[in-house]
């Protein structure tokens, strides 16, 4: 199956259409890093760098399905404020119809925030797709049901020329966030420094009557007690925010530890700048969730139109 992935990232979509034993074809980015980065690990497929408001469709290759994870900033509730940027975020899922309507790729799946479905343009942007003549399934489906230790809900929009079909859940047993974290490894630091938050500090002494001596805290959220090593991870963000007690010292969870949260192979390259690398791995559909569901795609292809 020839796969095609707009707003193509680090390679998240792409990792698992491989994984899914598919050909992924053509990817593009309007980020240069993005781009070299998705090409160091998949070198087969023809890459181009632009903004895909311009892209001219009859460029692209012919294709069976079509991937896209349009920017999700301007959805997300951890945008705080909406402002005029947020509508040019939101606006890249429109590349997704002008290319559908050049290409009608027989299969589209569409990867976004769970608040993708609370746009105000969310209706009409659907009705352009029946218009082109695309059965439209609409799923959230949580990482965690995948086999992959984060918890992680995210909308997969499924478009199908055929009759509608409807992709499912995986119900694979949950796995803990203690699979993927390294204790003898990392740059650990005495919980009791100076320049500690007082509110991390509460966290910790919260999560130590809860949990013991090993477990995680995380920032910019709700959490008050920290969290069990015992259950998967919260939501893997572009913002490094995870970070792991071990008796009196502490550390953030590493690139490596993170790419495991996110399913990502550990051979995977990502920049060797921490923040960017997070970035990437903070914004990617993981692998194990995109293989299983072109997985399913790829069955239903199977079947005659
Ligand atoms: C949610 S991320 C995609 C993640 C990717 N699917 C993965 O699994 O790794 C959205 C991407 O869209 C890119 N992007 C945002 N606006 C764009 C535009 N106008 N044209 C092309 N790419 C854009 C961003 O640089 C970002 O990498």
């Amino acid at each position: 199956m020839k796969v095609v992935d707009l707003f193509c990232g680090a390679g998240g979509f792409s990792t698992g259409a491989m994984m899914a034993g598919c050909r992924v074809i053509w990817a593009a980015n309007h980020w240069q890093l993005a781009v070299m980065t998705h090409s160091a690990n998949h070198p087969e497929t023809a890459h181009v760098c632009q903004d895909l408001h311009q892209a001219n469709w009859l460029n692209i290759p012919d294709h069976d399905l079509l991937l896209a994870s349009p920017a999700c900033q301007g959805h997300s509730r951890a945008r705080g404020k909406d402002r005029p940027h947020h509508d040019a975020c939101r606006s890249t899922a429109w590349a997704v119809v002008s290319c559908a309507e050049v290409k009608r790729p027989r299969f589209i799946l569409v990867e976004n925030v769970p608040e993708f479905f609370h746009w105000k343009l969310f209706k009409v942007w659907k009705e352009a797709l029946k218009q082109l003549g695309y059965r439209i399934n609409e799923n959230v489906f949580n990482a965690v049901n995948f086999g992959v230790p984060q918890d992680r809900a995210r909308a997969f929009i499924f478009c199908s020329l055929d009759q509608e079909h409807c992709l499912k859940s995986s119900f694979k047993p949950f796995r803990p966030a203690s699979e993927i974290v390294d204790f003898s490894v990392g740059r650990w630091s005495p919980i009791n420094k100076p320049g500690r938050a007082e509110a991390t500090l509460k966290q910790i002494q919260n999560g130590r009557i809860i949990h013991g001596e090993r477990f995680l805290v995380a920032y910019y959220g709700n959490e008050r007690n920290g969290r069990s090593l015992s259950k998967p991870i919260g939501t893997i963000t572009t913002r490094d925010r995870f970070a792991i007690v071990d008796k009196d010292r502490m550390r953030m969870l590493s690139v490596s530890e993170a790419k495991r949260a996110m399913g990502f192979p550990d051979d995977y390259k990502l920049p060797q700048n921490k923040r960017l690398a997070m970035h990437f791995l903070g914004n990617a559909v993981c692998p194990p969730v995109a293989a299983d569901l072109i997985a399913q795609i790829k069955t239903l292809a199977k079947q005659s139109f």
